[in-house]
């Protein structure tokens, strides 16, 4: 296409004005005259929009007089990577007239992803945000998977501790993403490239080992890798690791034997860190279902060293002491094999999940125990057993009771989240050793009672909520219990989950969110779609989620207003206006 030529008005004026002002389309275009030539640029500062007409020239640069971004004259090149270049026009003097010539900008997939990645090196959200618009708007064939797999690039290069929650973040938001409005979408992807860049800012990054490149009879890979965690031996465990992804894709094979390793060593020890082991494990597979089993090699190794450090909960007084509650799981453990064997005739007639997440909100942890295995010889399938821990923990969070410290909200969040991990394994590489993470589940929801003393009220369903009152919950502190009763109203009253849903996670990506609210969030949306729909602990599960947003809200709101800044610089909306 030809490109549109402007005039901006006669060399003369701007010989004697300094600068020129015009529109090329819908960019506003500003000409300066400098060392006797004649330069033209967008005229809008690239970092928040200040009209660079009013900056200064001087020595070939510009000066933004807003935040003091300087750009060379000539190429629109930035000397200050929080601004980004500006554009360049060619210019013209035909007959005395100053003409700029504006041609239609091509889409450069490739700058827009390495303007991504300068700003996930240097923590500039707005870098950021812009990055990731330009990139889902620019071209069909680039989409939000693209944008996660750069971060996951990232993420996964420049953090010596490997995965951790900025990755967990960043895979929890793109698993959302179908969840939430078209227009929240960006922001998603948005807080969670930030994470994975305040996680890896000041770090070291990380060297990754290479395959053993021997043959090895695919059963030692198992035997290795669990003996290498067992003993803290994380280089040996990595090596280990990496050779058996390296040995499956030559055999061309799957990654279920892998994921059962990995799986099995997190779980050969009690909650380990608390849950995220499992949960970041999840996290790890789930980003390679996502992108595709070649980053496998690249995803999965950076899991070793957080599993091998980890804190095993067994060696903590509460899994001990006044119960043992190790020993408890260990002697139903002995029991599986055979449990098992019942069971297996028996698939398809057990069907009570429910029930058996509502016997583990008991007093008792023997009763526990024995109603899951009970379930297990009735014919329980793993995703039943995942799905009912997933749903009692969730029910620590729906009747936590707002008296109880603040922080506890913390605790009960781990209860959950982890559980959700289990449930989400459980579904996609159901194994034998994966349902110790039932039990550990189980008795972690126990240990959680008195978090549950008093009970917060259930629920009462109103007529006639909107979710325009639930938005209104997250603007004022305290409205835990009012934010639970309208989510759940809502269900009731037969609203559609889908806008609530979307409602919760806007409320979520508004917010200056730590860590466990994605977690909380996403968990929240998968456990809610394992149940039928118009069920009662579907319900339930959002009115948890709803009132975990509601005790943290409001904050300050920064990253949310960041991503609106540009926005409205890539509509071309001027952000500096004088009143
Ligand atoms: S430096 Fe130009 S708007 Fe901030």
């Amino acid at each position: 296409m030809e490109p549109v030529r402007v005039t901006v008005g006669s060399v003369e004026e701007l010989r004697a004005r300094g600068f020129l002002t015009g529109k090329a389309g819908a960019h506003p275009v500003c000409v300066f005259w400098h060392d006797g030539g004649a330069y033209a640029l967008d005229d809008r500062c690239p970092h928040m929009g200040f009209p660079l007409h009013r900056g200064t020239v001087e020595a070939g640069l510009v000066t933004c007089h807003w935040h003091n971004a300087r750009f060379d004259l000539c190429s629109g090149g930035t000397l200050d990577p929080f601004a980004d270049d500006v554009r360049p026009y060619p210019v013209e003097v035909i007959d005395g007239q100053v003409v700029v010539v504006a041609a239609i900008e091509s889409f450069d997939a490739e700058h827009h992803r390495r303007r991504l990645v300068d700003g996930l090196e240097q923590g500039l959200t707005l870098v950021v945000a812009k990055a990731v618009l330009a990139l889902l708007d620019g071209d069909p064939s680039v989409g939000p998977h693209d944008v996660v797999r750069v971060g996951l690039d990232f993420g996964t290069t420049y953090r010596a501790d490997g995965w951790g929650a900025g990755l967990t973040v960043l895979v929890a938001m793109a698993n959302v993403l179908p969840h939430l409005e078209a227009a929240d979408r960006p922001l998603a992807l948005v807080h969670g490239l930030a994470f994975v860049s305040r996680d890896t800012r000041g770090r070291p990054p990380r060297f990754p080992l290479t395959p053993l490149g021997s043959q090895v009879p695919p059963q030692r890979w198992a035997v290795w890798y669990r003996r290498f965690i067992e003993t803290r031996s994380s280089d040996a465990a990595e090596r280990t690791l990496v050779s058996a992804v390296d040995a499956a894709a030559d055999a061309g094979a799957g990654l279920e034997d892998v994921e059962a390793m990995m799986t099995a060593a997190a779980t050969d020890h009690v909650f380990l860190d608390g849950g995220h082991t499992l949960d970041f494990t999840n996290k790890a597979f789930e980003a390679v279902g996502l992108l595709g089993v070649d980053t496998a090699p690249q995803v999965l190794p950076t899991l070793v060293r957080g599993t091998a450090r980890a804190t095993r909960a067994e060696e903590g007084g509460s899994w001990r002491h006044p119960v043992d509650l190790v020993a408890l799981i260990d002697s139903a453990l002995g029991r599986l094999p055979r449990l098992l064997g019942e069971g297996a005739a028996l698939v398809g007639s057990w069907n009570d999940p429910s029930g058996l997440a509502w016997a583990m909100l008991g007093e008792e942890p023997g009763a526990i125990v024995d109603a899951i295995c009970s379930a297990v010889a009735g014919g329980a399938t793993p995703e039943q057993l995942g799905r009912a821990v997933a749903y009692a923990a969730a029910l620590r969070i729906t009747r936590f009771h707002i008296q109880n410290d603040h922080g506890d909200w913390d605790v009960v969040h781990h209860g959950f989240t982890a559980a959700n991990a289990v449930h989400q394994l459980l579904v996609r590489a159901p194994n034998p050793e994966l349902l110790r993470a039932v039990f550990h589940g189980a008795m972690r929801v126990y240990q959680d009672r008195f978090l549950n003393v008093p009970t917060a009220r259930p629920p009462q369903a109103r007529a006639g909520v909107t979710l325009a009152e639930l938005s209104a919950c997250w603007d004022e502190q305290g409205r835990v219990d009012d934010a639970g009763t309208i989510a759940y109203s809502w269900l009731h009253g037969g609203g559609d989950p889908g806008p609530l849903v979307a409602v919760l996670g806007r409320a979520l990506l508004a917010e200056d969110a730590g860590f466990h609210w994605y977690q909380t969030y996403e968990a929240a949306v998968r456990q809610f779609h394992a149940w039928p729909l118009g069920s009662e602990e579907g319900r339930l599960i959002l009115v948890g989620c709803a009132r975990f947003l509601a005790a943290h809200t409001p904050t300050r709101r920064e990253l949310a207003q960041v991503v609106r800044t540009a926005t409205r610089l890539r509509r071309g909306e001027a952000l500096f206006e004088e009143t």
